[in-house]
């Protein structure tokens, strides 16, 4: 009896837990595709047409996953073969055309696969930071309702909306985590555009679609800093986890303090355990081995670079 009893609360407890399947036995080898974007052009030491920040496949690593560069500029058949071998996607920051860029082309590509994959219990989550919190909100709505906001260099403590330290994203997070990032400044934002609350409002696409989970203002516009999909495993943050223990510019909003790099941990460490609820494969070792981003060497482009390292792709 109290067997039994304790069987359906663990399967009560799975169920208020994901969007799409549970499930019970985790792939502790995740992969994780994180997508390059077309160089900057004042970028001196670029080898290669597109690039990787480091600092974004160290958060990763740190959590215990691998990573696989996903190049742009590759088919949708290539992108397919891809979607089916990684365990999850995260969009980086950067500064390319979320419209028309070949980065936005490959985002789309990967998004509407997790989407379809979603829908018929294959969870596959994705992870977007920065400018790939701004991809998924064009994705989502099909529209750029971005607006420009006074956030290209601060620390800003995170405003949680109510009972949003309940939600899948934060709700393992440990409390004095949640407490460093409700109280101190310690979320670096490194951002032209945002997207205001009145925009994501007055859309039903996006309203419908992402739960807001933390929110932030410029002192004049508030906008989403940290939001999570409802029905679908993917999830967004409009400030820089990675960068608190990889990044070293010396700038204002760049925060190393322990709390920072506390919540860095965390962010990275509830995106791996999604992606080990994924069971796609490479189909074979070769493959995979192939893949992997140990085949690349990152560039050191200086303590003053806004990346300390990037990976770069022809
Ligand atoms: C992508 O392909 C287009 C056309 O094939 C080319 O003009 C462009 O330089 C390529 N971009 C990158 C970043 O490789
Ligand atoms: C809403 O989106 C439009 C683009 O569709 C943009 O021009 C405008 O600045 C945005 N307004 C706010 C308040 O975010
Ligand atoms: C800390 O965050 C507040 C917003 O809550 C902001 O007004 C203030 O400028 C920030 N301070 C620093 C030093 O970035």
């Amino acid at each position: 009896m109290y067997r039994q009893v304790l069987v359906l609360a663990v399967f009560a407890a799975h169920l208020g837990e994901s969007p799409a399947s549970c499930a019970r036995n985790l792939n502790y080898r995740p992969i994780i595709g994180i997508l390059a974007q077309e160089i900057l052009e004042d970028d001196t030491d670029a080898q290669g047409s597109s690039y990787i920040a480091a600092s974004y496949v160290k958060h990763l690593e740190s959590a215990g996953a691998r990573v696989v560069p996903i190049r742009i500029n590759r088919t949708e058949e290539e992108y397919g073969r891809l979607f089916n071998a990684i365990n999850g996607l995260l969009l980086p920051g950067g500064n390319v055309d979320i419209e028309k860029s070949e980065f936005s082309r490959a985002a789309k590509v990967f998004y509407e696969l997790a989407l379809k994959a979603n829908d018929a219990s294959d969870y596959f989550p994705i992870w977007g930071t920065c400018q790939g919190f701004q991809q998924l909100s064009v994705l989502t709505s099909n529209k750029n309702l971005l607006t420009l906001t006074d956030t290209k260099a601060v620390a800003l403590p995170l405003t949680f909306s109510p009972g949003s330290q309940n939600s899948r994203l934060f709700k393992k997070f440990p409390k004095d985590v949640l407490q460093s990032l409700a109280e101190e400044n310690i979320t670096s934002n490194f951002h032209s555009w945002s997207l205001s609350l009145q925009n994501y409002s007055a859309n039903p696409k996006l309203k419908r679609f992402y739960r807001v989970l933390t929110t932030n203002t410029d002192g004049t516009q508030e906008f989403i800093s940290t939001m999570e999909a409802y029905r679908y495993p993917f999830y967004a943050v409009q400030w820089h986890p990675e960068k608190s223990p990889f990044e070293w510019i010396e700038k204002p909003g760049m925060v190393h303090t322990l709390p920072a790099i506390k919540a860095t941990f965390y962010t990275a460490f509830f995106f791996v355990s999604e992606a080990m609820k994924n069971r796609h494969r490479f189909p074979s070792q070769i493959e995979e081995e192939r893949a992997l981003i140990y085949n690349y060497q990152p560039v050191f482009k200086g303590l003053s670079s806004i990346f300390l390292q990037n990976y770069y792709f022809d």
